[in-house]
């Protein structure tokens, strides 16, 4: 099994330009890719950065599909803090389509587990971002979440609630359960992108990397996977023993 890759750059810049570098080049390698994308605040300048390249032509993404990794259960596709209108207001990329589950499914359980059968009947995923939350979950893979995870519909833990309060307006206002493809389903991603900033993510980043491989850090399962390039900048790096 291939080591983990793990690239450290310096400011959030540097961070989007690589990011975009590594989306843009699977679009490159195969124009028809499938990608799945987080929300989030890391990856906004991504965003942003995608957003320029495609305007100027630097990058054609025109004929890959995004798949939106996770989303609340309980609310419209019009909800403010919803990731349908996360991905609406900040992923302005001309992608050839945005699939994201929704948030007002009547069934959501049945819903994300179509939604997930949907990635693997079109080929799965060839590059799936993620980012990491301060509990260390994947998508929302919260801790206690096994390897073998599938789609499925999840209690949201109180820190990835709190997350979410301003975007929803109040902490009241955020869903208490989300949508999310499976830990299995990330895994299955035939590369992996985790893309972390800050402090904050320091001590979860390396018992993602280096600590042993558990469900109560569910980013640990990365391990398992023969291609996953861990995306850093020096401050989210801070804690690791190897660098
Ligand atoms: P953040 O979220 O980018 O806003 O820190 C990451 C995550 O919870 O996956």
């Amino acid at each position: 099994m291939a080591p983990m890759q793990i690239e450290i750059v310096s400011g959030e810049a540097a961070l989007a330009a690589r990011a975009a570098d590594i989306i843009c080049g699977a679009a490159h390698t195969k124009p028809d890719a499938l990608i799945g994308l987080p929300t989030g605040n890391t990856p906004l300048a991504t965003y942003a950065e995608l957003t320029r390249r495609a305007a100027s032509g630097a990058c054609d993404v025109r004929a890959a599909t995004v798949y939106a990794i996770d989303e609340f259960a309980g609310a419209t596709r019009a909800t403010p803090g919803t990731n349908s209108v996360f991905y609406r207001q900040h992923l302005r990329v001309p992608f050839r389509a945005v699939h994201i589950p929704n948030p007002g499914a009547g069934d959501p359980g049945e819903h994300i587990r179509a939604f997930a059968d949907a990635i693997r009947r079109a080929g799965g995923l060839d590059l799936c971002v993620l980012g990491i939350g301060v509990n260390g979950h994947i998508a929302f893979n919260e801790p206690g979440s096994a390897a073998a995870a599938p789609a499925r519909v999840v209690e949201l833990t109180a820190a990835s609630r709190e997350a979410h309060a301003e975007a929803f307006g109040a902490l009241a206002n955020v869903p208490a359960h989300g949508l999310t493809l499976g830990v299995a389903d990330l895994l299955a991603a035939k590369a992996i992108l985790v893309m972390a900033q800050g402090g904050g993510k320091a001590s979860m980043v390396r018992a993602a990397i280096e600590g042993p491989q558990t469900a109560d850090v569910p980013s640990s399962w990365l391990q398992r996977h023969h291609d996953v390039t861990w995306l850093l900048d020096e401050a989210a790096a801070g804690q690791l023993s190897r660098r």
